[in-house]
């Protein structure tokens, strides 16, 4: 699909559909639509008192025009309050309006962009964040379907056409889109690398993708260890979950060398569990379905460096990931085991379904190694962050106080929700193990998100800022909560890493 940007009027727009967004009006007034300012716009007026359409946000009205407009039919959507609009509002239209558009015969959309006189909201960046929410909201993962048993879906929409009426800022929003298509085709790779069933996306696969995206272009150098080197670095934790399964465990380490003199060293980790069964500590069923997304933080890994040498930060960025799958066999690692992680520190694993935080350890020890300015790691780590917090917010922990801010300042406008709990050092007894320096789990009493965070930060080099985000509840979508995500992988987290970049790039 395709977005461009033209200075227009909407209903002069030939098109299967003209969208008109509408502000919500404000109750017992007799204020009029900010319709359009074409006399035609008196039908749409009237079908909108109809309907009894109010402008709340999300709401959707469409009718055919036979014939007393340009376009085939007019679809009206509501963007809710004036006053309430946030950038993430037009990154959550955009999605609304493509997922109601869809539908027979619509191929070609134009779309008249409202007013956008929102403090310190620009056009070009809400216009951008419009786009992302339009490529988000439209994806979909149905590379195993049959054409017929392809579920809601219309003809694939071809173009989208933004409308605005200063021709002045023509240019500067085309650029915007431009970036907003880089960053949402990052996210929808890691989409898909989720979506893909374990069976397929192994550790070698992951790896695979990795050298692809690091093939694209002369900035991006990969290092690659099998097992092999793996146990020669030390990495006897990360092993030791891989052990039970027929596929071999695989490290990644990708690195973006900026165009000019980095202005920062940045270290991005992701858990790369391929699939997680639990281990001999075997999870039940129910609990089990969904393990194919234990890869999401790899999976965002991988969209970021697919996205940086289109963006070129002024970062030196480094990707990296201990690809693993953990099954239960002769050959699994069993609770009690203990196990030394590449920077020295033992680990007694307890309960073998606690293993992304096993293989973080050697991650982050050989992350520390290189020094870094910032060090973040997404995991898709506990299941208590999602009782915590719910589907739709990670958690943030963190050892560094700006650190933490910038990345919340950041969820803020990308709309990816992120929420702080404590790296609360008093709980670190509950982690320490009668026969190893730690154990991996924290004995059930509770605080399962700050536990796990607490034992990463053993594998973390002091003084080194450090930020973990727990993605277990956004990374993937079963229901659709937020009008940007689609069924099935999120991409969570990969434009929040990225425009974190382009923070410190500045
Ligand atoms: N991969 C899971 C966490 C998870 C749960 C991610 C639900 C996404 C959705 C992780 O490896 C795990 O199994 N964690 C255990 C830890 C426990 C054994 C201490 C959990 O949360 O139950
Ligand atoms: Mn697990
Ligand atoms: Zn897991």
């Amino acid at each position: 699909m395709n977005i461009i940007v033209r200075q227009g009027k909407i209903l002069s727009q030939i098109a299967d559909l003209a969208v008109v967004a509408l502000y919500e009006k404000k109750k017992g007034k007799t204020e009029t639509w900010d319709l359009p300012d074409d006399p035609r716009a008196k039908t749409i007026a009237d079908v909108l008192e109809e309907d009894g359409f109010s402008g709340r946000r999300d709401e959707w009205v469409s009718f055919r025009s036979f014939g007393n407009y340009r376009a085939k039919r007019i679809g009206v959507i509501g963007l809710g309050k004036r006053e309430d609009i946030e950038l993430d509002a037009f990154r959550l239209l955009g999605a609304r309006m493509i997922k109601s558009a869809k539908g027979p015969k619509v191929y070609e959309i134009a779309v008249a962009f409202p007013a956008v006189d929102a403090g310190s909201l620009s056009l070009d960046r809400a216009i951008e964040a419009f786009a992302e929410g339009v490529w988000m909201g439209a994806y979909r993962f149905h590379p195993y379907q049959k054409k017929e048993s392809k579920t809601g879906e219309g003809v694939e929409i071809k173009t989208v056409t933004i409308v605005i009426e200063q021709r002045s800022m023509v240019e500067a929003c085309t650029a915007a889109v431009r970036e907003a298509r880089v960053l949402s085709e990052a996210t929808m790779l890691a989409r898909d690398l989720v979506n893909t069933p374990s069976m397929e996306m192994t550790p070698a696969r992951l790896a695979e993708v990795a050298k692809t995206v690091a093939d694209t272009s002369d900035r991006i150098d990969i290092k690659i260890f099998d097992a092999q080197e793996m146990e020669t670095m030390g990495m006897h934790a990360a092993l030791a979950i891989g052990r039970g399964s027929q596929h071999a465990p695989v490290g990644v380490h990708l690195t973006y060398h900026p165009t000019s003199e980095p202005k920062k060293r940045i270290v991005f980790v992701g858990k790369a569990v391929t699939f997680d069964s639990g281990g001999l500590s075997l999870k039940p069923s129910d609990s089990m379905t969904t393990m194919k997304i234990d890869m999401a933080g790899a999976a965002n890994v991988i969209g970021v460096f697919q996205a940086l040498p289109l963006l070129a930060p002024d970062v030196e960025v480094h990707g990296i990931f201990l690809a693993v799958e953990n099954m239960p066999s002769g050959t699994a690692c069993r609770p009690g085991d203990v196990v030394k992680a590449k920077n020295g520190t033992t680990i007694e694993i307890l309960n073998t379904d606690a293993e992304g935080r096993v293989t973080l350890a050697d991650a982050l020890s050989y992350a520390s190694e290189l020094k870094p300015d910032a060090l973040i790691d997404m995991a898709t780590l506990t299941g208590a962050c999602v009782v915590a917090l719910g589907e739709d917010v990670a958690g943030l922990l963190a050892n560094d106080r700006p650190l933490a801010d910038a990345l919340l300042a950041v969820s803020r406008e990308t709309g990816e929700a992120l929420w702080e709990l404590p790296l609360y050092q008093p709980y670190l007894p509950m982690i320490k193990s009668k026969i190893a320096d730690v154990k991996n789990t924290g004995g059930g009493r509770g605080a399962g998100t700050v536990t796990a965070a607490l034992f990463l930060q053993q594998f973390v080099a002091k003084r080194i800022p450090w930020a973990h985000i727990d993605i277990a509840g956004p990374s993937y979508a079963e229901k659709e909560t937020r009008s940007d995500f689609s069924f099935g992988g999120t991409g969570f987290g990969v434009r929040l890493f990225l425009r974190y970049l382009q923070g410190v790039s500045r």
